[in-house]
């Protein structure tokens, strides 16, 4: 049976949606448990790469509870964290009462629309976000269409491992072991069936790199993580 949180077309923007407002409360923790803690250090690779600091201008799309987000703006950038879920803003909001930082906000929108123009940012990153969007190379059109001349655009995401065995075990582990926590910790194995499911229909590290280099960026990179079952896709707009 095909997940009920993932269709492809127009319609998975609701279910996407419904799928984050489930699990919003339960998301942080949940990711440190099935990555073992990973995401974190993935995370800061990221902000690593966009080589955040002060004064830059900083978007981090599909930002969720705001992980990449206060990571760059930690490092000093202006950071606005965008995401489409009320739910998953919340959880966001609340941590950035609890560790306020004054050059950091978040907003709702959509990352296939931002509502920022054209030329507006040094560094945009999305994390776990472009595979969940009705068109990944949309999100990528409209981050490059934000961003400034000379800005990095990077995009962490789960990944297609090119060895045949590897990419069997990490799939069976996406398949059974990540639902299975989610049914034990959150009570609910179907939201986690998706990541399987928009992984199936999401070309992942490849074709992003390729979309990078059709818009033209340079120094387009892939940084394979967990042996390609994790990527970092990298790229800067040319000046
Ligand atoms: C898997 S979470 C990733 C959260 C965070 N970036 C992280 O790495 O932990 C995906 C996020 O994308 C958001 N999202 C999905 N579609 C979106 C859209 N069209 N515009 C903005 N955010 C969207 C969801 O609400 C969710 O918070």
């Amino acid at each position: 049976m095909s997940n009920i949180f993932y269709a492809p077309g127009k319609q998975r923007a609701a279910k996407v949606n419904a799928l984050f407002a489930a699990i919003a409360r339960r998301y942080d923790w949940l990711n440190d448990l099935q990555s073992f803690g990973l995401h974190r250090r993935w995370k800061r690779r990221v902000a690593e790469l966009a080589a955040a600091g002060t004064g830059a201008r900083a978007l981090d799309l599909c930002c969720g509870t705001g992980d990449i987000a206060f990571a760059l703006a930690r490092r000093g950038a202006e950071t606005t964290g965008l995401d489409a879920s009320p739910q998953m803003l919340e959880v966001a909001a609340a941590r950035h009462f609890k560790s306020p930082i004054s050059n950091l906000k978040f907003i709702q929108g959509d990352a296939q629309d931002i509502p920022f123009p054209d030329n507006s940012f040094d560094i945009v990153t999305v994390g776990y976000g472009l595979r969940n969007l009705t068109s990944w190379e949309g999100g990528l059109d409209e981050m490059f269409r934000v961003a400034r001349p000379g800005a990095r655009l990077i995009a962490l995401d789960f990944g297609r491992p090119a060895n045949v065995l590897w990419r069997k075990i990490y799939f069976t582990h996406l398949k059974i072991s990540v639902p299975l926590i989610g049914w034990l910790f959150c009570g609910n194995a179907q939201a986690y069936t998706y990541i399987l499911e928009s992984l199936k229909n999401y070309p992942a590290q490849l074709a992003v790199a390729e979309k990078m280099r059709q818009l033209k960026l340079a120094n387009v990179r892939i940084i394979g993580l967990l042996g390609g079952g994790m990527a970092i896709n990298y790229g800067e707009k040319p000046r």
